[in-house]
């Protein structure tokens, strides 16, 4: 029932503004857990509250909010959403976009008089830059059972905090972490809404575009050995600094990602101890790597592994998704109602994909990005964007919810 008038998409953008912003870069830091991300989910439970939608959190967290009963359907519902954290400094579209447009394409079809046949949910998972913990989509991949609950509850951040002591501390529960089967088996299809993160669109005339798959991609960390000593004492010849098998490292990376056609990127080095005027004793760095296609990727890793293995640095893998397609049917679905918009890979990861290698039928639908710049502020839609994508997901969520497919 609803019980007052919904925000619009505009009173829910503005609502959102200042949460986790810093007011000096002008970046989002909605980090999983942190006080800024409660207050990302407060917000998301009372929209749900204010529309009478039934919220209930997964075994990790992940929030999903129902318009109908979830488990009256055999064929699960129609479920929609995105994320609400950020990376350091990231900018506003990425995730909040497809929960806002996903809460606004539901009043636009109760504006229209609609009663769904199947359930349409919204869900807001949690932790999916994992920019705190290091694991990214860290909320599908735990109920999918791609992330073991030990594993995560042993994470830490740069604090030493654990995501056990974490979750703990936001007043939930980590010995429930957990495969979620119950929650998965409610979503019939999924459809994530979310801001285009590269120049995909900017040329084509179009807002809108439907994302049939996502590259493989992954991240690394790099434990680079080193001794700490003077920086005013110890000659060149007798030191073992790890920022210099650091930079070996970087440069390496990039040189393999231009060979093989990949992406590589080292966005964050953690030296050790951190002076100015110590020689390092190590340094930790954490290496993203993306391609069109595995071997690429592969060729890509292998590359860097070898180089940096051959200074004594040692490479783990913290987190992995495979090429993902998308479900052919539903892009194909997708890309008539959206009159013929372009249909695109990308290089970015998204939940969607990863309930897509759980075996759930999912699709993107991406909203152009003028700027073609993600992760930063400078991320951008136009609001008669923004409301093309809110129409598009309305009439996607009717055809699926509006009889048994
Ligand atoms: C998330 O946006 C990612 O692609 O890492
Ligand atoms: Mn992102
Ligand atoms: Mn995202």
């Amino acid at each position: 029932m609803i019980i007052t008038q919904p925000a619009t998409f505009e009173q829910m953008w503005s609502a959102i503004a200042d949460i986790g912003r810093d007011p000096t870069t002008g970046g989002y830091r909605r980090f999983a857990w942190t006080a800024a991300d409660l207050s990302m989910r407060e917000w998301f439970s009372g929209e749900c509250a204010t529309r009478g939608l039934d919220l209930t959190e997964d075994r990790m967290g992940n929030q999903w909010a129902w318009w109908g009963d979830p488990d009256s359907s055999s064929s699960g519902g129609i479920a929609t959403g995105s994320h609400l954290d950020s990376v350091p400094d990231g900018g506003a579209f990425d995730g909040p976009l497809g929960v806002v447009s996903a809460l606004a394409a539901i009043d636009r079809l109760r504006a229209d008089g609609f009663v769904p046949h199947r359930p349409i949910g919204v869900v807001n998972f949690g932790d999916e830059e994992g920019a705190r913990f290091g694991v990214s989509c860290a909320g599908s991949r735990m109920i999918t059972g791609v992330l073991s609950p030990d594993r995560a509850r042993a994470l830490r951040d740069a604090k030493g905090i654990s995501m056990a002591e974490a979750m703990r501390l936001a007043g939930r529960q980590p010995d429930q972490l957990g495969p979620d089967p119950e929650a998965l088996a409610r979503v019939g299809s999924f459809i994530e809404l979310h801001i285009e993160q590269g120049r995909g669109l900017i040329d084509l005339g179009q807002a809108l575009a439907v994302g049939s798959g996502l590259w493989p991609h992954g991240r690394w960390r790099i434990d680079i050995p080193g001794e700490a000593n003077h920086a005013g004492t110890t000659r060149l010849s007798d030191r073992r600094d790890a920022v210099i098998g650091c930079a070996q490292a970087v440069l390496v990376a990039r040189a393999a990602a231009e060979a093989h056609g990949s992406l590589a990127t080292v966005g964050k080095i953690n030296i050790k101890p951190g002076g100015v005027n110590a020689i390092a004793s190590s340094v930790t760095a954490w290496l993203d790597v993306r391609a069109a296609d595995e071997p690429a990727l592969r060729a890509t890793v292998a590359e860097i592994e070898s180089a940096v293995g051959n200074a004594g640095a040692v490479v783990t893998e913290e987190s992995w998704t495979p090429q993902t397609a998308f479900d052919d049917a539903l892009v194909a679905h997708l890309a008539s109602v959206l009159d013929n918009a372009p249909v695109m890979r990308t290089g970015a990861g998204h939940d969607a994909g990863i309930l897509a290698n759980a075996g759930v039928p999912a699709a993107m639908i991406f909203v152009r990005n003028p700027t073609g710049a993600s992760h930063t502020p400078a991320e951008w839609a136009e609001p008669e964007d923004c409301q093309a994508g809110v129409a598009a997901l309305a009439t996607v969520l009717a055809d699926f919810s509006g009889a048994e497919q």
